[in-house]
C-alpha cells in the first residue's frame, strides 16, 4: 500500500525537503533551513506536551491573550519554542502568532537576511491539553515581498494565495507533521526512537465527498437557517447518500481537520452569537489549512467565497470556515445560499 512503500523508502523530512528543493522556486536552501527550524521546534513542543502531566506546565499563565482567551501555560511555552527556533535559525524576519498581539520582527536592527514570514498558531486546541486530548500547531509561510526591506505587519497581511508553504503538527496518538509547498501534500510521522520525522503519508488526497461533519452543535440555535437545514438534512435516514452522517468534533481544529483530510468530511466553524465573524483566525488557522486542503483536492470557503482570496486587514481577524471534501463544502454553500 501507499504508506507501506513510503516506510520502505525510509525518507526523513530533511531528505524529502532536499529532494523537493529542485522543484522549489526559491531553492537557495533557505526554505529547507526554515522548515528544519520549524520541525525542531515541533519536536521540542512534542516532548513538553508528552510529559505535561509530570512537570508544572498544566493550567493557565493567568494571562488573557489578545482574543480574550485564558492563555494555557502550554500556549505560552509552544509560542516561546517556535519564536526561539525561528530567531536562532535566521531565515525568518517576522512572526505573527496567536499568542502575541503584535507581529514580532526577528531582525529589528536589520541584521541577518531572512526573508520568510511565519504566521503561527503555536498550540491549537489548547483547552484540550490538560485532559490529554490531541492538540496541534499550525503554520503559514510567506516571503517578504521583493520591494520590501523592513519586515512590517503590512508585509505579512497577504492573501492566502500568496503562501509559499503551509503545514501543521498533530500531537496525537503519534506525532505527525503535514505540509505543502504548492506541489501536493505529504505527511511525516515522528519516530521518537531516532527523533526524525519519516515520510509515512506521501501525496495525501482528501476524498471528494464524505459522511463526517465536525461542528459545535451547542451553537445550533445561533446558526443561520441554511446551515440548520444542512444539519437536519445530514441527520435524515437515507442509506443511498450515507445518511445519517457521522458527527465527529474533538475541539481541536488540527485533529478534526486531519481526520477529515484522510477519511473525507467537513469541518465547520460558522458565525455564531458569541463569534459573529466565526471563531477561527484567518492568517494562522483558516489560510494554512485552506492551502493544504486545496492541494489535497478539497475546498475551503467562508460560506460565500474562497478562503485563500480573502484580503486580510488585521493580524488576528476571524472568518467563518467550511473546509474539507469538495462535494460537502459545495453542498453546505448551496444550503447557505438557499439553493
Ligand atoms: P486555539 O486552541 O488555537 O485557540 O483554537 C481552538 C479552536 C479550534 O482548535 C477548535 O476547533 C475550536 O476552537 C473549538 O471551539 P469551540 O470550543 O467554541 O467549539
Ligand atoms: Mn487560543
Ligand atoms: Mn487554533
Ligand atoms: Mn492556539
Amino acid at each position: 500500500t501507499r504508506s507501506r512503500r513510503a516506510v520502505d523508502a525510509f525518507m526523513t523530512l530533511e531528505q524529502f525537503i532536499i529532494d523537493q528543493q529542485g522543484r522549489f522556486p526559491h531553492s537557495s536552501g533557505a526554505f529547507s533551513r526554515l522548515l528544519r527550524d520549524i520541525s525542531v521546534a515541533a519536536k521540542i513542543v512534542n516532548r513538553d506536551i508528552r510529559r505535561a502531566g509530570l512537570v508544572d506546565i498544566f493550567g493557565t499563565t493567568g494571562q488573557v491573550n489578545v482574543h480574550g482567551e485564558v492563555q494555557q501555560k502550554l500556549d505560552a511555552m509552544a509560542h516561546e519554542e517556535f519564536v526561539r527556533a525561528l530567531r536562532r535559525g535566521g531565515e525568518c524576519c517576522l512572526i505573527g502568532s496567536e499568542e502575541h498581539a503584535e507581529a514580532i520582527p526577528l531582525r529589528p536592527n536589520g541584521e541577518g537576511d531572512g526573508r520568510y514570514i511565519v504566521l503561527l498558531d503555536p498550540l491549537d486546541g489548547s483547552s484540550n491539553v490538560d485532559v490529554n486530548v490531541s492538540v496541534g500547531t499550525i503554520f503559514s509561510i510567506y516571503r517578504l515581498p521583493d520591494d520590501c526591506d523592513t519586515p512590517t505587519l503590512e508585509a505579512a497581511l497577504q492573501p492566502g494565495t500568496q503562501q509559499v508553504a503551509a503545514g501543521y503538527v498533530v500531537y496525537g496518538s503519534s506525532t505527525m507533521l503535514v505540509y505543502t509547498t504548492g506541489d501536493g501534500v505529504n505527511g511525516f510521522t515522528l519516530d521518537p526512537s531516532i527523533g526524525e520525522f519519516i515520510l509515512s503519508h506521501p501525496n495525501i488526497c482528501i476524498p471528494k465527498t464524505g459522511t463526517i461533519y465536525s461542528i459545535n452543535e451547542g451553537n445550533f440555535n445561533s446558526f443561520e437557517e441554511g446551515l440548520r437545514r444542512f444539519i437536519r438534512w445530514a441527520q435524515e435516514e437515507d442509506p443511498e447518500t450515507g445518511r445519517p452522517f457521522l458527527t465527529r468534533y474533538i475541539g481541536s481544529f488540527v485533529s478534526d481537520f486531519h481526520r477529515n483530510l484522510l477519511k473525507g468530511g467537513i469541518y465547520m466553524y460558522p458565525a455564531t452569537k458569541k463569534n459573529p465573524e466565526g471563531k477561527l483566525r484567518l492568517m494562522y488557522e483558516a489560510n494554512p489549512m485552506a492551502f493544504i486542503v486545496e492541494q489535497a483536492g478539497g475546498r475551503a470557503s467562508d460560506g460565500h467565497r474562497r478562503i485563500l482570496e480573502i484580503v486580510p486587514q488585521k493580524l488576528h481577524q476571524r472568518t467563518p470556515l467550511f473546509i474539507g471534501s469538495e462535494a460537502l463544502v459545495s453542498m453546505v454553500e448551496a444550503f447557505l445560499q438557499g439553493r
